[in-house]
């Protein structure tokens, strides 16, 4: 069996083959780049692997993606259709999105920012009380990252709602599906937190018309990519002052352009595209569990249904 590893972040894709290679001893593991000849290869090991590679090889069995978003992968156009995709399930990454979202909540539910501003001015002052009822949280997608950032933040006592296709949301979170359902989950959600896969149907879904919809002095924690969140509406809104901050790990353009507004605007927080990032441990475990099942011919879980885009 051949394993070819290809990663778009050049300086870490080697420390994925040594773990699988000593997983898999009768396994040949090896870096893949565009001067190699075709490896006719078994499996690939990628996160956002160049067009190329799929043109080169042309006979694997199945493409295990180092990441639970499979957009980077479905937008090539050279991957066959009839190659199964296998996406990183949790592997860690959900409870650092619960992680995020506290964070990104409790920064102004609870005035810790304030709190900092009064430290930085040699302020002592009790602020004013948390009343959990005005902070309504609206998770956009409950798979397995939206249901572990809802049942965190139902289990902090705030008032929690979770919106997917299928209605399907874990105990203790309110249940909105679908496009006809989306209007009231807005209407009812203060802070709004995106966790969806990106789609042709999800693609813009934070666009003006969504998120005016939302409650007055809105907070919106966009987690899942940035072609969900049309920029320009948000910034307009913002400075309409209907929404009050934004905390956005993703971008339609990663890095983001140094002369991006969202650099130096007051109220937005970025972060570089790490709410949670695949660790080394949990997913070469994951991983190698997987390619071994398909070794033996065992049905896998993960595998992407193309026809719905995640
Ligand atoms: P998942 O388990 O497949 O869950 C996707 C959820 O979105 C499901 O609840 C699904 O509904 C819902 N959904 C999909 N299309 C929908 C639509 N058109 N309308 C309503 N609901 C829809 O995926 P996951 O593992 O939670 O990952 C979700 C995304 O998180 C990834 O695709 C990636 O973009 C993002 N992510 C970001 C980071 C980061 O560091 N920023 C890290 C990891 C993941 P059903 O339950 O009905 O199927
Ligand atoms: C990261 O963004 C992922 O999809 O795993």
């Amino acid at each position: 069996m051949k394993i070819l590893v290809v990663s778009s972040h050049p300086a870490t894709q080697e420390r994925w083959v040594e773990p699988i290679s000593n997983a898999i001893p009768e396994a040949e593991v090896a870096l893949w780049h565009p001067d190699l000849p075709p490896q006719n290869a078994d499996i690939a090991v990628v996160w956002s692997p160049p067009a190329e590679l799929f043109e080169r090889e042309r006979n694997l069995r199945a493409v295990f993606n180092l990441g639970a978003g499979v957009d980077g992968l479905l937008k090539l156009p050279t991957l066959s259709a009839d190659t199964p995709i296998v996406r990183l399930e949790d592997a860690g990454m959900a409870v650092q999105m619960a992680e995020y979202a506290v964070w990104a909540i409790t920064r102004a539910s609870r005035q810790f920012d304030d709190y900092v501003a009064q430290q930085q001015a040699g302020v002592w002052a009790t602020l004013s009380e948390l009343r959990r009822a005005q902070w309504p949280v609206g998770v956009l997608g409950a798979g397995v990252m939206g249901s572990k950032v809802a049942q965190t933040l139902a289990a902090l006592d705030y008032p929690v709602a979770g919106w997917s296709r299928s209605g399907k949301v874990p105990a203790g979170v309110e249940s909105f599906a679908g496009l006809d359902e989306l209007p009231a989950f807005l209407a009812r959600s203060r802070v709004l937190i995106n966790t969806l896969p990106l789609t042709a149907e999800t693609r813009d879904i934070l666009r003006r018309e969504t998120l005016e919809q939302l409650m007055p002095q809105a907070h919106i924690i966009n987690m899942g990519r940035g072609e969900h969140l049309v920029e320009e509406d948000l910034l307009a809104l913002l400075d309409a002052g209907h929404i009050e901050r934004a905390t956005l790990d993703v971008f339609r353009q990663e890095p983001l352009p140094k002369d991006h507004p969202f650099w130096k605007h007051p109220k937005v927080t970025i972060t570089p595209h790490v709410a949670a990032i695949s660790l080394q441990h949990e997913t070469v475990a994951q991983i190698i569990n997987k390619i071994q099942r398909l070794m033996r011919g065992e049905p896998l879980s993960g595998v992407v249904q193309r026809d719905r885009g995640y």
